[in-house]
């Protein structure tokens, strides 16, 4: 039996009871799989690998490692929650590496978009496996990959990019999710008590706001990125757009404009906003914001975040745009 193929009569995961079967049925299938001991888990606070996680706790307790990187590319409070969520409240044993200065040293200057992202995957596998070594007698390590994963790459993880690790460090795969398709996953994710914003969070790229700081990312520009998507964010949330919405967003590019504000000139970015529905990411088209929401968050980021003088929409959808800048 191939069991990276999902069984033709594998009903649809819709509800919390039907999660909890399932749910029951791979605690128990891991518990055999791993018995007592060491599981590695890349935790990046995406639902996959945190429905992962949860999953696998509940398995296997502290004999999962969790190792969080924050690559200082993360929406506003994301690397906070994640610490609150496993370390707080589900008592996980995480390791959470800040490195955000080892990223934004080698990423400085760096402005060819696909160098930035080569530099931001690289360096995940190389901290991600000098984790690794610092822990004894590891012999699995869990991934996040789910059906569609399995389907579109025929096995090879597209954006799951732990698969980089060293030829010595072979582990064992523990995947408890790869069977399920996104909606499904939501569903188990909520039936483990994690949060809403975490289990019906938006998608964002592995890049993370890398992609979305244009050019050659700086701090100061990378700071009033993540404070105005943040404001987004908020605003969405306040108005039942979020979870409506597929994916919503604000982009700092590399150039400045001129703007008054207290009478004063002043020479600062813009900042874009890009709110996009889409099935399947391929293809995507243009939320219609209201007006007046657009005037509000448009008065808060020009009033709140430093460096941000001027707002713009972008009404292009996928093709001909890309949903990212980047
Ligand atoms: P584009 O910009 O190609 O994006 O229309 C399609 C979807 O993929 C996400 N995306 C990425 N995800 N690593 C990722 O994990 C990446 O390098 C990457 N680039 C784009 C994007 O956010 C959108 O959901």
């Amino acid at each position: 039996m191939n069991d990276n193929k999902r069984p033709d009569d594998m009903a649809r995961i819709t509800t919390v009871e039907l999660a909890e079967k399932f749910i029951a049925a791979e605690v128990e299938k891991v518990q055999k799989q791993v018995g007592d001991r060491k599981v590695l888990l890349a935790l990046s606070g995406g639902v996959d690998s945190s429905v992962v996680a949860a999953l696998l706790i509940k398995a296997i307790g502290k004999n999962l490692y969790c190792v969080h990187v924050n690559h200082g590319l993360m929406r506003k409070g994301e690397s906070e929650q994640v610490i609150e969520v496993f370390q707080n409240q589900l008592d996980a044993n995480l390791t959470y590496v800040d490195a955000t200065d080892r990223y934004l040293d080698k990423l400085a200057g760096i402005d060819e978009p696909e160098q930035k992202r080569k530099i931001i995957g690289a360096e995940f596998i190389r901290i991600f496996e000098e984790e690794a070594r610092k822990f004894e007698g590891i012999e699995f390590l869990a991934q996040g990959t789910i059906y569609p994963d399995i389907i579109e790459s025929d096995g090879v993880k597209a954006h799951h990019n732990v698969g980089g690790l060293p030829e010595d460090m072979q582990f064992e795969l523990v995947e408890p999710v790869k069977l399920l398709y996104k909606d499904e996953v939501r569903v188990v994710g909520k039936a483990l008590g994690l949060p809403d914003d975490m289990v019906y969070r938006q998608p964002f790229p592995g890049p993370g706001l890398g992609v979305r700081c244009l050019g050659a990312i700086t701090r100061d520009r990378l700071e009033a990125l993540r404070e105005s998507d943040a404001i987004l964010r908020e605003e969405f949330a306040k108005n039942g757009l979020e979870g409506k919405v597929w994916q919503y967003f604000t982009v700092v590019p590399d150039f400045k404009t001129t703007g008054v504000k207290d009478g004063k000139r002043s020479y600062d970015w813009p900042c874009i906003i890009r709110a996009v529905n889409s099935s399947d990411a391929m293809t995507a088209t243009i939320e219609e914001i209201p007006y007046a929401l657009l005037h509000h968050i448009t008065a808060r980021i020009t009033s709140e975040v430093k460096g941000i003088n001027r707002v713009l929409l972008d009404l292009t959808p996928k093709p001909t745009g890309t949903i990212e800048w980047e």
